[in-house]
């Protein structure tokens, strides 16, 4: 499981680790498509080995459900995919949330469920620094003390961070340049 608060990269890791297991059948559930959860196991078994990615899992695992939603039914059927897992079968679960403070206790507290949770926290000031440095890749930035982004940014992701990098005094050198 990846948890930590809205754009600290858990997506971004998951998109990673798909990409350095070539050779692996990635699944990958999302919004409206957690609704099939009940589902997944059957296709992982067939096509494994298998990634099987549940996205904001919180939707479909909170402790007193998601209004509006019928998630208790969803979480059981969670619950069944991750116990079900045989030990001969190469079928790895990753889980994702910025919410693990409302997750179903049966789900995030049982060790034999989550072995390995891993969070992705706000980036502090060398992490900010250098998103900084990534993101202002291709920029004129002369004039500009990257310094006092990094002050200004504090307490947030990048998602932030890059709406700061577009500041009135950076331009770009060419549209052909990456972002
Ligand atoms: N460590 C990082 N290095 C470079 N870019 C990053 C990093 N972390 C996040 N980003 C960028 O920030 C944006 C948001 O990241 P991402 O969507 O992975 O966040 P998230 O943790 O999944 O958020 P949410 O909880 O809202 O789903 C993405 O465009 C991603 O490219
Ligand atoms: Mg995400």
């Amino acid at each position: 499981m990846l948890y930590g608060p809205p754009g600290t990269g858990k997506t971004l890791t998951v998109m990673y680790l798909a990409a350095r297991m070539p050779g692996r059948t990635h699944i990958i559930m999302t919004g409206h498509g957690l609704g099939a959860v009940g589902n997944v196991g059957h296709f992982a078994k067939m096509l494994a080995p298998t990634t099987v990615v549940i996205e904001d899992v919180d939707l479909i695992a909170q402790e007193r459900g998601f209004p509006g939603m019928q998630t208790q039914q969803l979480v059981f059927e969670l619950l069944n995919q991750l116990d079900g897992i045989s030990d001969d079968a190469d079928i790895l679960y990753v889980l994702t949330t910025n919410r693990p403070d409302i997750l179903e206790p049966a789900l995030a507290a049982r060790p034999s469920r989550v072995d390995l949770a891993v969070e992705l926290p706000m980036p502090d000031a060398d992490g900010r620094r250098r998103l900084l440095e990534l993101y202002a890749r291709g920029l004129k930035l002369d004039g500009v003390r990257l310094e006092s982004y990094v002050e200004r940014t504090a307490g947030r992701a990048r998602r932030t961070s890059r709406r700061c990098s577009g500041a009135p005094r950076c331009s770009r050198r060419s549209r052909s340049q990456p972002p």
